[in-house]
């Protein structure tokens, strides 16, 4: 049976006997050298690839110097002289996690000059035999270019998971220390091989008991499986933790007492696990404590953990989702206000978190004004793999697809060509800390995410941390012919699927740049006619404003004027209605009913076509689908075909409730083509 638990590491057998030879070549003569637990890892990984790949087990792979190897695995250092000679030049140019790909007169060479770097080759070279690409000629030097790729688990420690839809949390909180699940192996084997060596494993809206002994002995355990994987391990800090751990009267940052606590914490952590990450900080935000509490800023915070994690090379990823009810401007502008005064003001340990929008998660938000305006403050961004706002767990969407329109966006920080992924490489200001996060999405269920095309999420975004450039397509094709087949039709029907998923979910949710119409709270399904219930900021209406006379919420000089937070080139796009692309209409403009769009409808019938195109699209998705039925196994088939009869019948919903309601406002028909409301 298939039920997915493999990931992208199906290493699914050779379909014939060509390229069994082909590839068989190389690998009945592979040689690893070197010693380290990583180098034991990695024995491990390729056996478990070669008995997938040629479906019986494996033949010897050596560790020691044999003149008949194809295949050579090993640090720089560790190769046979005369076959380090011949790379010396690519060599020089890796870095610590970097790694070389090398064909060379009928030798294949996998180099680094790291363990880690070196396990991040075999898993290279493993994703081109899982691709079933040609050997002869590889040349790749691969670098990462982001420091940090971390995932944020939102876990708590009752194992319940902050918008997770997947189970409960993988950590066994209860079985640790002693008892080390094959899980957790298996999500440091399927982190490494996409690069990811970091993992925040407690809920940003923190308990501090993750900081006592008992707790910190478990995440030692952890930190010591994953040590092999590249895998560093990361705690969130609950600001107030001096008072509620140790009865301090204060949690100010500027009190000697509250910085002595935390500099005494961070020793006692850094003695269970040497290696720690660092604190991963949500503060004055959602009801959680902060710095605010006692008139400080995010920088005085931020500066006191920085100084406390300092001489143990640790560092603090200092979230920028800091809003609250009691500020009267809007609520999308509150971040920027709060820290761009502060650029410059925090220790060089600290790297601000910056989720890609600037509200929370939506299906499509303008990337977030912060990154390109804080040049002297490293910034690192936050991706919320798990799909809070998207339909959560049964909804087929290709988050790539949002992901590269936010990297890609221009800042225009320095002018044209200054797009969010030179921010967050570093390579616009500089950064000497970078880094990129992206909110788990993985639970207890059988196949680590619930809708088993939730793993390309997680693929993708791993891909995108080691190089935020890389092209989507690619990424999602790997991820097809790794998880389900290299057959030709299985690959261009899936990957039309996600390619056009992302663009029909925003046409059935929030089309034109509609925004946090979700239902209150859980936020999955529509909710447009959320109103009051003591806080405006997490309501619809406050988002949409919806009145008989138009829709939307001018963000321009004449209303909020967010627009101001962004260079003066995205005024010229955004601040005109005549001429925004119709894709953030909403977000930054009030705009009546009978407005003729350049679509040549009014906005009416323009927003219902796009809710019925939506539907259509997933109707379309689910045909798409069905083509499928015996190509693919039947149990990973039926599972995503159950959940797509689940999407169109959200679509629906989504479409029927979303018009029925905007509908009492524009009091206009509905134009020919969109079906009546059932
Ligand atoms: C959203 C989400 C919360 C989460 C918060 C955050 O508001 O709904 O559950 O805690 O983001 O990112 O801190």
């Amino acid at each position: 049976a298939n039920d997915g638990y493999k990931l992208w590491l199906q290493y699914l057998p050779f379909e014939n006997k060509a390229i069994t030879e082909y590839y068989g070549d190389y690998l009945d003569n592979t040689v690893l050298l070197g010693k380290s637990p990583t180098h034991d890892v990695i024995q491990k990984e390729l056996e478990l690839a070669y008995s997938g790949f040629f479906d019986k087990n494996p033949g010897n792979i050596s560790r020691t110097s044999v003149g008949s190897g194809l295949l050579w695995i090993a640090k720089f250092g560790d190769l046979p002289k005369e076959i380090r000679e011949t790379i010396t030049d690519h060599a020089q140019s890796l870095n610590d996690e970097g790694y070389l790909l090398h064909y060379l007169k009928g030798k294949l060479i996998v180099s680094s000059k790291t363990d880690i770097g070196l396990l991040y080759g075999t898993f290279a070279l493993l994703k081109k035999i899982q691709t079933r690409q040609k050997l002869e000629d590889l040349h790749e030097i691969s670098n990462p270019k982001i420091q940090k790729r971390l995932l944020n688990h939102w876990d708590n420690l009752n194992r319940t998971v902050e918008r997770g839809f997947a189970g409960f949390s993988i950590w066994n909180w209860h079985r640790l220390p002693q008892h080390i699940d094959q899980q957790y192996i298996d999500y440091a084997r399927a982190n490494a091989s996409i690069g990811i060596n970091g993992t925040s494993i407690t809920n940003v809206n923190a308990n501090a008991l993750v900081l006592t002994p008992e707790y910190l002995e478990k995440a030692a355990a952890l930190a010591d499986a994953f040590r092999p994987y590249g895998i560093k391990v990361y705690l969130t800090a609950r600001f107030n933790a001096p008072m509620v751990l140790d009865n301090l009267p204060t949690a100010d940052p500027l009190d000697p007492k509250v910085q002595q606590w935390w500099k005494d914490k961070t020793k006692e952590i850094y003695n269970y696990i040497p290696d720690f990450g660092g604190f991963l900080v949500k503060a004055d935000s959602e009801g959680q404590p902060g710095p605010h509490n006692y008139g400080r800023t995010q920088a005085d915070g931020a500066n006191m953990l920085a100084d406390a994690v300092k001489p143990f090379g640790g560092i603090v990823m200092w979230r920028a989702f800091v809003y609250n009810e009691h500020t009267p401007t809007d609520r999308i502008r509150q971040a920027y206000d709060e820290f761009k005064p502060l650029d410059g003001k925090f220790r060089d340990n600290v790297i601000v978190q910056v989720k890609n929008g600037p509200l929370d998660f939506q299906p499509r938000e303008p990337f977030h004004p912060l990154f390109g305006a804080m040049p002297e403050t490293p910034l690192m961004m936050e991706f919320q793999i798990t799909k809070e706002y998207l339909g959560q767990d049964t909804h087929w969407v290709n988050l790539a697809t949002m992901w590269e329109e936010v990297l890609k966006s221009d800042t225009y920080a320095k002018g044209p060509g200054s797009p969010v992924s030179k921010v967050v490489d570093g390579s616009l200001h500089n950064y000497k800390l970078t880094g990129i996060a992206g909110v788990s999405n993985i639970g207890t269920d059988r196949n680590w995410t619930g809708h088993h095309t939730a793993q390309a999420d997680w693929f993708a975004f791993g891909q995108l941390a080691w190089n935020p450039e890389q092209n989507i397509d690619n990424i999602g094709e790997d991820w097809i012919r790794m998880t389900f087949s290299n057959d030709t039709e299985v690959i261009k029907t899936i990957k039309g699927i996600m390619m056009n998923s992302y663009e029909i979910l925003v046409n059935y949710m929030t089309p034109l740049g509609l925004h946090h119409i979700m239902a209150r709270s859980h936020h999955w399904g529509p909710g447009p006619w959320v109103t009051g219930g003591g806080r405006d900021d997490w309501t619809a209406t406050y988002y949409h404003k919806a009145n008989s006379d138009s829709i939307g919420f001018d963000r321009t000089e004449k209303g909020s004027n967010a627009l101001a937070q962004y260079a003066p080139e995205w005024k010229e796009t955004w601040g005109d209605a005549e001429s925004i692309p119709l894709e953030f209409l909403l977000w930054f403009h009030r705009v009546p009913w009978d407005k003729k769009l350049s679509t040549g409808n009014t906005l009416w019938n323009e927003m219902a076509l796009r809710y019925q195109k939506g539907v259509e699209g997933a109707r379309w998705m689910q045909k798409e689908w069905s083509k499928l039925e015996g190509s693919i196994d039947p149990e990973r088939f039926s599972h995503i075909a159950s959940f797509l009869n689940i999407q169109v019948n959200e679509a629906e919903w989504w479409r029927d409730a979303c018009l029925l309601y905007f509908g009492q406002y524009s009091k206009m028909p509905l134009p020919a083509g969109v079906e009546a409301p059932k």
